[in-house]
């Protein structure tokens, strides 16, 4: 499908590293960022799905197509799959000349599965960060912050942390690079329940900030917050 060979196929998977994977890397045969770095994003959290619409950093669509999508798609499985945005041979060149666009099989195995598979998915919450983590004092005044003043929660909204809305790259100070690969072109706000696991691979769609103190200063210069030392302290410990 990708026309190289499979010595090639094996140095790009090498390279996207630990939790990374690039599930758009089949329709469009983008490896490269821009900037040359390669274009794999971050797993994004399998749990606190529940009333979140938008699956995927860039919202391909809900969890139920994307499941649809992955099983048909890129596992292989036997079943029915359609989405007329793939038919679009500049975006997606190998997802038209494979029709991945119209998938049919008959008996479609994949269908009658879906409904389960999100129920599973739904009923795992985003877990509680482990008692003695952080400091309740700092962290009860950063939510005050984070509630108020600084206005992350005008896309971070409470009980998600999420808007279920997608917002322009300009919106949130990045590059349009993986958003333009979605149908979408934009991203979708991330929620935060469970965001200490995140700790490792670091934060936004690719990890591109190491530590939540990365995030903070992103979100202090491009949003002018101009945030008192005091109060970026707050933020930067636990
Ligand atoms: C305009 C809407 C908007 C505002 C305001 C906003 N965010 Fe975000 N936030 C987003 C979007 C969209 C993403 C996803 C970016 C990506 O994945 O590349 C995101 C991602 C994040 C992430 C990364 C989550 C992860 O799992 O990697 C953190 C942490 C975060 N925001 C915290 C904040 C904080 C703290 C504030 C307030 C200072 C804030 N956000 C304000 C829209 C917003």
């Amino acid at each position: 499908m990708l026309h190289v060979d499979e010595a090639t196929l094996r140095t790009v998977l090498n390279m996207w590293g630990p939790g990374k994977y690039d599930a758009v890397l089949f329709v469009d045969g983008k490896v490269l960022r821009p900037d040359g770095k390669v274009a794999a994003n971050l797993l994004p959290a399998a749990f606190g799905l529940k009333g979140i619409s938008l699956t995927t950093y860039t919202g391909w669509g809900n969890i139920t197509y994307w499941n649809s999508f992955v099983a048909n798609l890129e596992m292989h499985g036997k079943g029915n799959f359609s989405d007329p945005r793939l038919n679009d041979p500049v975006k997606y060149p190998i997802a038209v000349e494979n029709h991945l666009c119209n998938v049919m099989n008959s008996p479609d195995l994949i269908t009658p599965k879906l409904a389960a598979l999100r129920a599973y998915q739904h009923s795992l919450p985003a877990p509680k960060p482990p008692m003695g983590s952080f400091g309740h004092q700092k962290a009860g005044k950063g939510k005050a912050l984070f509630l108020t003043k600084v206005k992350c929660a005008s896309c971070h909204t409470p009980p998600l942390l999420a808007d279920n809305v997608l917002h322009t790259a300009e919106e949130i100070g990045i590059d349009d690079f993986a958003a333009m690969r979605s149908p979408t072109g934009k991203y979708r706000t991330t929620p935060l329940g469970g965001l200490f696991t995140k700790t490792k691979g670091g934060f936004y769609h690719e990890g591109r900030y190491a530590t939540l103190a990365e995030v903070i200063d992103h979100y202090d210069n491009h949003l002018s917050l101009k945030l008192t030392p005091q109060k970026r302290a707050i933020w930067k410990n636990t």
